[in-house]
């Protein structure tokens, strides 16, 4: 089963090939990712008319570039899969529209994917993991512990109630005079800070509920860079320290709980694993963090090579290959939304997901 995928739900225009053999292994024939970073950057975030525009631009040539590189024509392909949610709504209708158009020209079966999950799967494609494990998913968009029980059975443990964790990261770099995006300036400015100088906030630690929360953090740190005003680089340095630390020592709490509730609802599982997918995936100092978390409590740990962390098209290709595998195509009816959650059963928490529900 060949799948072209494309991505399209934020600021990244991508489309990939990947193949998944009947035993369930899988491989990545093309995945090309076209950022649109500096296209926001002079607004400190992303311009949801400014990304739709720029995913219309590349798109074509991005899926031509993608099966090119797979060696396949689109007569080779089996299936077609686009997000189709959530995510910001008029990228998502240049993406799914194409990827509609492409199914119903080629006579190919189409699955619209939900963005989460093709992040929730792709351990299956890098790591061939079996269900169920934990996935804590932390980028600009989203910050959410699901529990992947099985293909389209997914139990949201716990989301963030105000800010996701790479929005906190980016508000916290604006906040200080660093560019955009924030997390690796907040990270590399850390690496010189004193994290002792200043104790910040540690949001919803200790308590029983599996959420997360950061905007009393972002709002403490706004407090103290006003106090300190003119900042200067030590400043800026130790209250980045401050900051990093803070998170992962609130990481560290919530995750430990939802590691001792997969224990306790999957008694007999032998090897159980967290995966972390998300741009904050990236930081090497959580990362430590979560690594030696899992280590002291026997879980595997598993983070996706960078580029399959953050978002592509690959994930949404191999979603719609695992779907394919059993369910039946989508109908071409299928609309884009730009809410969508993976466990439909969960309420939706006041302030999640504020930009517009992106992962
Ligand atoms: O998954 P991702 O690439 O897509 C979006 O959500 O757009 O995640 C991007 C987010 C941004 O908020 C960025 O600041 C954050 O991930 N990020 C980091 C690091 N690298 C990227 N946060 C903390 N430390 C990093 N090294
Ligand atoms: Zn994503």
């Amino acid at each position: 089963m060949r799948v072209l995928g494309i991505e399209t739900s934020c600021d990244e225009t991508a489309a990939a090939v990947v193949e998944r053999d009947s035993d369930g292994h899988g491989r990545i024939l093309s995945n090309v990712v076209l950022s649109q970073i500096a296209d926001h950057a002079p607004y400190g975030g992303v311009v949801p008319e400014i990304a739709a525009r720029a995913h219309v631009e590349v798109l074509d040539r991005l899926i031509s570039q993608a099966l090119h590189e797979a060696h396949m024509t689109l007569e080779e392909v089996d299936a077609v899969a686009a997000t189709a949610g959530p995510g910001l709504i008029g990228g998502l209708i240049v993406g799914l529209m194409t990827g509609k158009a492409i199914a119903m020209a080629a006579h190919k079966p189409f699955y619209a994917i939900n963005h989460l999950e093709g992040h929730a799967l792709t351990p299956r494609l890098t790591d061939q993991i079996d269900f169920p494990y934990l996935l804590l998913l932390v980028s600009g968009g989203h910050t959410q512990m699901v529990l992947v029980k099985g293909l389209g059975n997914y139990e949201r443990l716990g989301t963030t109630i105000d800010d996701a964790l790479g929005e906190a990261f980016d508000k916290t770099a604006k906040l200080l005079g660093l560019p955009y995006p924030g997390g690796p300036e907040v990270e590399k400015a850390a690496l010189s800070g004193d994290a002792s100088r200043f104790t910040l906030p540690r949001p919803l630690k200790g308590e029983e509920r599996l959420d997360f929360s950061f905007s009393g953090l972002k709002t403490a740190v706004r407090q103290l860079a006003t106090t300190l005003e003119p900042l200067s680089q030590t400043d800026v340095n130790d209250i980045c320290a401050a900051f990093q630390t803070a998170v992962a020592d609130t990481l560290d709490d919530r995750v430990a709980r939802s590691l001792a509730r997969f224990r306790s609802t999957f008694p007999d599982v032998k090897e159980p694993a967290l995966v972390v997918a998300g741009g904050v995936a990236a930081n090497k100092v959580l990362r430590a963090g979560l690594q030696r978390l899992c280590a002291v409590n026997g879980f595997r740990f598993i983070a996706p090579p960078m580029a399959l962390c953050t978002d592509n098209a690959a994930m949404i290709a191999w979603a719609g290959a695992e779907r394919a595998n059993e369910t039946t195509a989508d109908s071409l009816d299928i609309a884009p939304r730009s809410r969508w959650p993976l466990d439909m059963q969960s309420a939706p928490l006041i302030g999640a997901g504020r930009r517009g529900a992106k992962a």
